[in-house]
């Protein structure tokens, strides 16, 4: 959609909309749960910092993701896999105070659940109490269902996340998942899994476009695409790639709506050639 097309756009007439609605109240699993019965498409994306989280909470992104892709975005890693859980607690706090009206995910980061259900839910309770998120995020279907259980049991929010987990780079690499009929349908019976053992949402990364099509009309809870095609009830883009500060190669899935590493190349230059020249600090900037 184009700047002008986003400005236009008209909120749903019931106010009630997850994008565009009226709403200021932070947004909830159930509001979540309504806009699938709506048949309404939604927007996320991830954030690690309280000020550019305020920036898409003003925007209107009605939930944002604490990813363990902070892994690889922000704390520069190679991949996800060295987050910890002091990291991930510290960066979801940042956008909880950041935001007003979006429901934050925080990830549970690897080694944070796979020991098992007990392990899950103090690394979950502590993202809940120490950072305040509305939800948690792990991955793995089928492996990881007594510890979703578990979390929902206690009344923790659980976000699945199935295709490529990056979690598990290591042994799965990073290859478009679920192709042929037996990965297929072994993703498909991860997918009821999930949401059988009360799952609220469940993100598709790096799927066949017809897969996760067949997945989204199979569920009752929201599909959340990510390299995953079109129809999916939400997408969900990684913050520094969709606007363009991301260096290097970034994936063929996404889109870049900004580029915002050479605005800000472009800014310090200036502010650099400002110094050394002694252009800056001008008269206005100074006090006497
Ligand atoms: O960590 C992350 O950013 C994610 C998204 C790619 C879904 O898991």
């Amino acid at each position: 959609m184009t700047l002008q097309a986003a400005q236009t756009q008209p909120a749903d007439s019931s106010g009630k909309a997850l994008y565009g609605g009226k709403g200021t109240r932070r947004i909830s699993v159930h509001d979540i749960a309504a806009a699938k019965e709506r048949g309404e498409k939604w927007p996320m994306l991830t954030a690690y910092d309280a000020m550019t989280a305020s920036v898409f909470d003003e925007a209107g992104i009605p939930v944002m993701l604490v990813g363990d892709s902070m892994g690889n975005c922000h704390l520069g890693y190679d991949t996800t896999v060295p987050v910890t859980m002091d990291e991930m607690t510290l960066l979801s706090a940042a956008v909880v105070r950041g935001t007003k009206r979006a429901l934050i995910v925080g990830d549970l980061p690897f080694g944070s659940y796979q020991e098992g259900p007990v392990q899950a839910l103090r690394s979950a309770t502590r993202l809940v109490k120490e950072a305040g998120v509305g939800a948690v995020k792990l991955e793995g279907g089928e492996r990881s269902l007594p510890q979703t259980e578990m979390l929902v049991q206690a009344g923790i929010p659980v976000m699945s996340h199935l295709g490529l987990t990056p979690q598990s780079v290591n042994t799965m690499g990073y290859r478009v998942q679920g192709r042929g009929d037996e990965a297929a349908h072994r993703l498909l019976r991860d997918a009821k899994a999930a949401q059988d053992a009360g799952a609220f949402a469940l993100v598709l990364e790096l799927v066949p476009a017809e897969l996760a099509a067949e997945v989204t009309r199979s569920l009752h809870i929201p599909t959340i695409g990510i390299g995953a095609g079109p129809e999916t009830d939400a997408q969900v883009l990684v913050w520094t790639d969709m606007a363009g500060l991301t260096g290097g190669k970034v994936p063929r899935f996404t889109k870049q709506y900004a580029n915002l590493r050479q605005t800000l190349g472009d800014a310090a230059k200036a502010f650099a050639e400002d110094v050394v020249g002694g252009a800056f600090p001008a008269e206005e900037h100074t006090f006497h």
